[in-house]
């Protein structure tokens, strides 16, 4: 049985939890070009319309739940780690789905809808009402400094280091739901693969990266990922 494992999950995960993917709606996050809201620029040029935008995506969350495949993921991390192995569990979703599911380690690589931090003084925090351009910042005072902790395109992704370590570590690496059109996370299977983990895709269609797994399970994460957490558990 694997006792070392990384998952990595993208928004097809929380898909059938009502939260929209990205790749399907042709370019654009809730209507809004990725260049207008996922981008320093973008804030730049309009920070009132940004705050605004994460404020809804916020609020969005208290809407929606985490679903079974979530579910089935924390059980398998408390499960592993009982019987003294891994699994770590890397996420490119900003959503807490992950968390409200039941999972204990999880690194939010793209950052958090429910984080914000401040451009002045660096100081990171829970958040999880409304931000707007007059928000000061809880440590420093600064008004105006205060921004969705979210990773915007051009911005270095967190966490990387444990990442890395745990990818050459892990013996198995499992994509979920996510199109492999993103890097870093796209060329996690090849990390993996590097140090000789065996690759697992779970995703609704083969995504950019198919060939680099050793298997492929197609079908909605709300049905394959419990069904492999079932299997990998009585392995
Ligand atoms: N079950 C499994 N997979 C699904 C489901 C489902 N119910 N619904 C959709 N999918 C698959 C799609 O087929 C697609 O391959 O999930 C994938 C979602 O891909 P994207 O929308 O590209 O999302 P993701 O890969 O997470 O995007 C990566 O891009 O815009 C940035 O920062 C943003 O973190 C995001 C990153």
């Amino acid at each position: 049985m694997s006792k070392n494992i990384v998952i990595l999950s993208g928004a097809g995960i929380s898909a059938e939890s009502g939260i929209k993917t990205f790749r399907d709606a042709g370019g654009l996050w809730e209507d809004h070009p990725v260049e207008q809201v996922a981008t320093p620029e973008g804030f730049a040029a309009d920070p009132v319309l940004v705050q605004r935008f994460y404020n809804l995506r916020r609020a969005a969350l208290k809407t929606v739940t985490p679903n079974a495949a979530h579910i089935a993921l924390a059980r398998l991390q408390s499960e592993i780690r009982a019987r003294g192995g891994d699994v770590m569990i890397v996420t490119q979703n900003v959503d807490d789905l992950h968390e409200r599911g039941g999972a204990k380690y999880v690194l939010h690589m793209h950052g958090e809808l429910k984080r914000v931090f401040c451009t002045a003084c660096d100081f990171h925090a829970d958040w999880d009402g409304d931000v707007s351009v007059d928000t000061p910042c809880l440590a420093c005072r600064t008004v105006g400094t205060v921004r969705p902790d979210i990773v915007w395109f051009g911005e270095i992704p967190h966490h990387m280091d444990a990442i890395d370590r745990a990818l050459s570590q892990c013996d198995l690496f499992v994509s979920i739901g996510t199109s492999g059109a993103v890097y870093p996370a796209a060329g996690f299977v090849r990390v993996a693969k590097h140090y000789g983990a065996q690759t697992l895709e779970l995703n609704l269609e083969p995504s950019e990266g198919n060939l680099y797994f050793d298997e492929t399970r197609l079908g909605k994460a709300g049905n394959t990922v419990p069904a492999w957490v079932e299997n990998i558990l009585a392995g």
